[in-house]
């Protein structure tokens, strides 16, 4: 690899065959049996190239011979191009070892001597190339054996005679090349060894041609076409070469830029005798054309007459031009002077000869405007520009294009003429018309529709760059055989008139409404068109139609046009787009979205985009390319355009994406300099094309594994903060049901079975409350005792084993809660535990709280492990505030008292 220097890579295209090359010394390119060894710097021939191969391109190097031996082993060439080199001399045995050679090029080179024996070998020889080299003088007959020569080309050499030899020869030269060399004078003897030849073209501009013998050119067999062109003939020498041209074959004559200002009924009266049929006066400042002056030339059919100088054309300038068919007057007249009085004139009528017109080009003139009767008599013409034709064609009338009415006009273009108005009418005798351009004008008016009357056959209307249109719902509807419609920059007013403005329609294959900033469309705006295929919406601002929150919904202006193939809405300003909007638009080739501000696109959007193949979504906000949303449109993309996207590189967002730039067959220009990554900050400018999908490679696994890992997470967040929160309720539950299988039965025993109703276990600073309360209701009702620590305790001794056989002797256990209680030690640690366990083993009902205040469950929990929650809610009693509510409060502690020991 150390030769493959930069010349390798300018030929990169060609890498396949490069390989060929490198394995030798040299740096060609070969390609099916061409070697390409241009601008090598070479001063010696490769003699290591493939043997068989046809075409060697030498050339732009600095070769200063051609050493015949050199090609002993590409005997096979066809083709020599040793042009751009400083060879000065060339060997004969150079055809020899090259029989088949067909094309010798041997341009810009230093040969100034061709001897007789030059090219003797020659024989197969059927161009040969001498331009610009350095000979002056053709001595011997250098070309005498190239039988099979067509082309030969001497310009740009010192040359002041045409004569290349002294005999007959080159019978089957076809193009004679002598332009840019000093020939002045042409000698019959000067061309006579043309005599059996047949020349298509002599080619002899820019020579300082000055005589025209005569004969001479009747000295070559036949000669069809012959090109002067820089020459300074001026009118007299026209006219003598006209003569000598009289009787020849010529067919072909072109004459441009040879100072005839002027021609007369006698100028090409030479031409009479011949059949020319294509004559080439343009760039002759001609000024004056005489009437008569081409009377001689029935025959002419192509006629360029463009970027001369003409003041005024009179009524029988043009007489006898019977056949022309195309004539090119672009910028033919007086354009210099902007003062009236020199303005180009054309009279009346002018035309009227050229019954077989058929194209007529006078574009870029400065005349006043159309007259009466300009065009009439051109029965033949079809396609008229006018296009910056006129200086004041502020108005197009009914009158304006009455000349033409005879003439079957297909196309009419006005470009930039500063048309300000169109009225009613202006177009109706040009019933033949298909293409109308009045583009780049300054037409601002409102379009109701009579503009276009007796257009019956108008394909085409192209009104694009003008000042304002406003549209109405008659607008178009005279032309119903429009396929074609381009109304970008117009300023387009009132689109969303209703009905339509497009609704007659029906054939309409291209609609142009870009560049107009139109906000306001409804949806039937486009409501059947059913043969649309190219619609341009771009620099506009429909960006709200497509919003959500839009008050009656996005705006589906796109439906029904199944046939669409080209949707541009590039600068719009969308940010969203609605999951439908495509839908239905299943022949869709190409869409532009560039230059909005999309995000997120819905998922099935592209689901109908099956046969796209250019999508454009450059310079939006897409940072996520999924596969669901963009698989169906990618699949026979052959153009992708996501450029300046800020991409997101993680694995969600473009994993797949990269995945699929790195094996596609789409063309994604500019991928390693215009996709970069904009988050996550880490990858920020990164290209995105590099990013390493290796870690999101087995993403289907790792999607799983992550589920799995997120679910264990999840349900043990979910355990710990369950035990946390609840997890005193399932150890306390657990506890019920453990020992209720393992076979505590429950003692729902009888009332009288209890020694007491109920313990009461509260602090001791609440003792004078449970007394208030408990003792009155022993009174009332004698078979009911209670077990009161202050009472039924010898002595008031709290021994632990009596509380606790006191409590397994009592039905139930109240707690009487108060902030005392919660700081009461005993309470605390051992009575509560133990009425806990009995109502495990007993029932949980067998407890009873009584609030004596509000406290928090929490705290309550906190201080003795109790919540709420573990107690049936007629279990739980407060003391009420209000005295009247006492008697409810002891009404429902009997309830709470009463009531069986069960967890049901
Ligand atoms: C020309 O020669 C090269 C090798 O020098 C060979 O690969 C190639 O096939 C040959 N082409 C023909 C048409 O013989
Ligand atoms: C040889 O190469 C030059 C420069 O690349 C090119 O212009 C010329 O057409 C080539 N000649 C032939 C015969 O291909
Ligand atoms: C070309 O020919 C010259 C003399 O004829 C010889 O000196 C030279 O080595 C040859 N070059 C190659 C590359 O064959
Ligand atoms: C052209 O010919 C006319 C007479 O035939 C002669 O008077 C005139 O001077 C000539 N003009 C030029 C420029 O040779
Ligand atoms: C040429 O025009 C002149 C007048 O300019 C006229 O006298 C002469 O008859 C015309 N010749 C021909 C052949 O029409
Ligand atoms: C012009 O063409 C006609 C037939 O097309 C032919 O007979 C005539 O010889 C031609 N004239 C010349 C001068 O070649
Ligand atoms: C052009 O229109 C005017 C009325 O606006 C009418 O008087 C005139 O006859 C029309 N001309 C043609 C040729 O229709
Ligand atoms: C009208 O002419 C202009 C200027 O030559 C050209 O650019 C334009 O394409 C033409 N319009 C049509 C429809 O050919």
């Amino acid at each position: 690899m150390s030769q493959s220097s930069p010349y390798i890579y300018s030929f990169l295209g060609l890498l396949p065959f490069w390989i060929l090359c490198t394995s030798s010394t040299n740096k060609c390119v070969v390609r099916h049996e061409a070697a390409d060894c241009s601008h090598l710097k070479l001063t010696q021939v490769p003699d290591d190239l493939p043997a068989n191969i046809t075409v060697l391109n030498l050339t732009h190097n600095q070769l200063r011979r051609l050493p015949p031996d050199n090609f002993t082993r590409y005997s096979q060439l066809t083709t020599l191009d040793g042009g751009f080199n400083s060879i000065s001399k060339l060997e004969p045995e150079l055809c020899q070892k090259l029989p088949l050679l067909e094309i010798l090029n041997l341009e810009h080179n230093e040969l100034s001597r061709l001897s007789e024996r030059t090219f003797i070998f020659c024989v197969n020889l059927m161009e040969l190339h001498l331009r610009s080299n350095s000979i002056q003088k053709i001595e011997n007959d250098p070309f005498q054996n190239l039988k099979n020569l067509i082309k030969l080309d001497l310009s740009h050499n010192g040359l002041s005679s045409t004569k290349l030899g002294s005999q007959p020869q080159l019978e089957n030269l076809q193009e004679l090349l002598l332009s840019n060399n000093k020939i002045n004078i042409l000698r019959r003897e000067g061309l006579d060894f043309l005599g059996n030849s047949s020349l298509k073209k002599l080619e002899l501009s820019s020579n300082p041609i000055k005589e025209f013998s005569p004969g001479c050119f009747h000295a070559i067999g036949k000669l069809f076409g012959l090109s002067l062109n820089n020459a300074q003939l001026n009118p007299n020498l026209t006219e003598q070469l006209c003569l000598e041209l009289s009787n020849t074959s010529i067919q072909n004559l072109s004459l441009s830029n040879t100072q005839l200002y002027r021609t007369s009924n006698m100028t090409f009266v030479g031409l009479k005798h011949t059949n020319l049929t294509v004559l080439d006066l343009s760039h002759n400042n001609l000024n004056v054309i005489d009437n008569g002056s081409f009377v001689w030339l029935p025959r002419l059919e192509y006629f360029f007459l463009g970027y001369n100088n003409i003041e005024h054309l009179f009524s029988h300038s043009f007489y006898g031009l019977l056949s022309v068919r195309y004539l090119d007057l672009r910028r033919s007249f007086t354009k210099q002077s902007t003062a009236l009085a020199s303005r180009p004139k054309i009279d009346d009528f002018s035309f009227q000869w050229l019954k077989r017109l058929e194209y007529l080009n006078m574009g870029d003139n400065n005349f006043p405007g159309i007259k009466s009767n300009m065009f009439t008599g051109l029965i033949k013409l079809k396609h008229l520009s006018l296009s910056d034709s006129f200086t004041s064609l502020r108005t197009l009338t009914n009158e304006t294009f009455l000349s033409l009415a005879q003439s079957p006009l297909v196309t009419l273009n006005l470009t930039k003429n500063k048309i300000s108005k169109i009225e009613s009418d202006a177009f109706s005798c040009l019933g033949h018309l298909q293409v109308l351009d009045l583009g780049l004008n300054e037409i601002g008016q409102e379009l109701t529709g009579q503009e276009w009357r007796g257009l019956g056959n108008i394909i085409e209307i192209y009104l694009s760059y003008n000042k304002y249109l406003q549209l109405t719902p008659g607008s178009f509807a005279l032309v119903p055989s429009l396929q074609r419609l381009m109304l970008c920059r117009v300023a387009l007013r009132n689109v969303d008139s209703s009905p339509s403005p497009f609704h007659s329609l029906r054939h309409l294959v291209i609609l142009d409404l870009s560049n107009n900033n139109i906000a306001n469309i409804n949806d039937k705006l486009l409501e059947g068109l059913e043969k649309l295929e190219i619609l341009e919406l771009q620099h506009n601002n429909l960006a709200r139609l497509w919003k959500r929150a839009n008050p009656s919904g996005p705006v589906y202006f796109l439906k029904g046009l199944s046939r669409l193939h080209i949707l541009n809405l590039e600068s719009n300003g969308f940010d969203e787009i609605p999951a439908e909007v495509f839908k239905g638009l299943s022949e869709l080739k190409s869409i532009d979205l560039g230059l909005n501000n999309l995000n997120i696109f819905p998922r099935s959007v592209f689901d109908d985009q099956a046969s796209l193949k250019s999508l454009n979504l450059q310079k939006n906000l897409i940072t996520s390319v999924e596969k669901d949303v963009f698989g169906p449109a990618f699949r026979n993309l052959s153009n992708l355009d996501m450029s300046f996207n800020p991409f997101d590189c993680t694995c969600e967002s473009i994993a797949w994406f990269v995945n699929w730039i790195n094996s596609t067959h789409t063309n994604i220009s500019d991928l390693s300099s215009h996709y970069l990554c904009n988050t996550p900050p880490q990858y920020h400018g990164f290209p995105v094309m590099l990013f390493d999908i290796s870690a999101c490679k087995d993403s289907a696994p790792f999607e799983l594994f992550f589920i799995i890992n997120t679910s264990i997470l999840l349900i043990f967040i979910f355990t710990v903060l369950l035990i946390h929160f609840e997890g005193w309720r399932i150890s306390f539950y657990w506890n019920v049901s453990v020992h209720r299988v393992l076979g505590f039965k429950e003692i729902d025993r009888q009332p009288e079975q209890f020694e007491y109703a109920a313990y009461i276990i509260h602090a001791y600073k609440d003792r004078d409350w449970v007394w208030e309360n408990f003792s009155p209701m022993e009174e009332k009702d004698q078979t009911l005792r209670f077990c009161l620590e202050e009472r039924d305790f010898e002595a008031g001794v709290l021994e632990l084993e009596s509380i606790v056989n006191s409590i397994k002797r009592s039905r139930k256990t109240i707690f009487v809660i108060t902030q005392h209680l919660l700081k009461d030690p005993l309470c605390k640690r051992f009575k509560v535990h133990q009425a806990v366990q009995q109502a495990v083993e007993q029932n949980l009902d067998s407890i009873i709280l009584i609030f004596l205040e509000d406290i928090p469950d929490y705290k309550l929990n906190r201080a003795l492990c109790l919540r709420r929650g573990m107690f049936k809610s007629h279990c739980i009693l407060n003391w009420p505030v209000q005295k009247e509510r006492v008697n409810a409060f002891h009404h429902k502690l009997q309830v709470a008292l009463g009531s069986r020991n069960s967890i049901h």
